[in-house]
């Protein structure tokens, strides 16, 4: 019987920026030129199967990027599994703004959290204020993970998922995973095959 996982995955970054779009590329492959802006936060899930068989199911909360929801923004992350943290490859000052979650997620997030950093609007080029070698090179130093997509025609958005999919701690039985004990709503990744009864991360958050 294959594997399956569950994890929960946020995004995070300006207002604008795709991260609504990025969701609706990966979960349903579809863009929309008229976006509304989020309010407080939507839900979605996909799920991605591996070449193993393994499939990993994102629970994936998409974040406002306005700044009058920021300070909803730790409810989400807490005991995030992985973040997206998104810039617009054509605004440099949302790769500003990327930086300062990136350093809160550091801080206050999960330490075994996954984290890539994503430059949303590839298909833009033309406009860009962000090169990829400086964005390349501020997510080595800092060990994250890191892809340009377009939303809109699609480029990269299954990829940047399915690589944090693998990145993810697929094999380990949660008890024998180090820094899970700051997640207060239990193991945080969720083998289902060895799942006892009642402990489904699919209850209803109290988000
Ligand atoms: P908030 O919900 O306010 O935080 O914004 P958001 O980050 O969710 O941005 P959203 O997905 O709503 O996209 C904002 C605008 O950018 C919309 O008009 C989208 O159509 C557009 N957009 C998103 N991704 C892309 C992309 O990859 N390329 C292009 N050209 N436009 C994009
Ligand atoms: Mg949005």
């Amino acid at each position: 019987m294959s594997k399956q996982f569950q994890f929960k995955l946020v995004l995070l970054g300006e207002s604008a920026v795709g991260k609504s779009s990025l969701v609706l590329r990966f979960v349903k492959d579809q863009f929309d030129d008229y976006r509304e802006s989020t309010i407080g936060a939507a839900f979605l899930t996909q799920t991605v199967t591996l070449e193993d068989q393994t499939t990993v199911k994102f629970e994936i909360w998409d974040t406002a990027g306005q700044e009058r929801y920021k300070s909803l923004a730790p409810m989400y992350y807490r005991n995030a599994n992985c973040a997206v943290v998104v810039y617009d490859i054509t605004q440099s000052a949302s790769l500003e703004k990327a930086r300062n979650w990136i350093r809160e997620l550091q801080r206050q997030a999960d330490p075994s959290i996954v984290i890539a950093l994503c430059g949303n609007k590839s298909d833009l080029s033309a406009r860009r204020q962000v090169s990829e070698e400086e964005a390349k090179k501020y997510a080595e130093e800092e060990g994250l993970m890191w892809a340009e997509t377009s939303a809109k025609t699609g480029e990269g958005v299954s990829e940047i998922f399915t690589a944090i999919a693998k990145k993810l701690p697929l094999t380990a039985p949660p008890s024998a995973r180090t820094g899970a004990g700051r997640a207060p709503t239990g193991p945080k990744s969720v083998d289902l095959n060895k799942q006892p009864a009642g402990q489904n991360s699919n209850e209803p958050c109290n988000c």
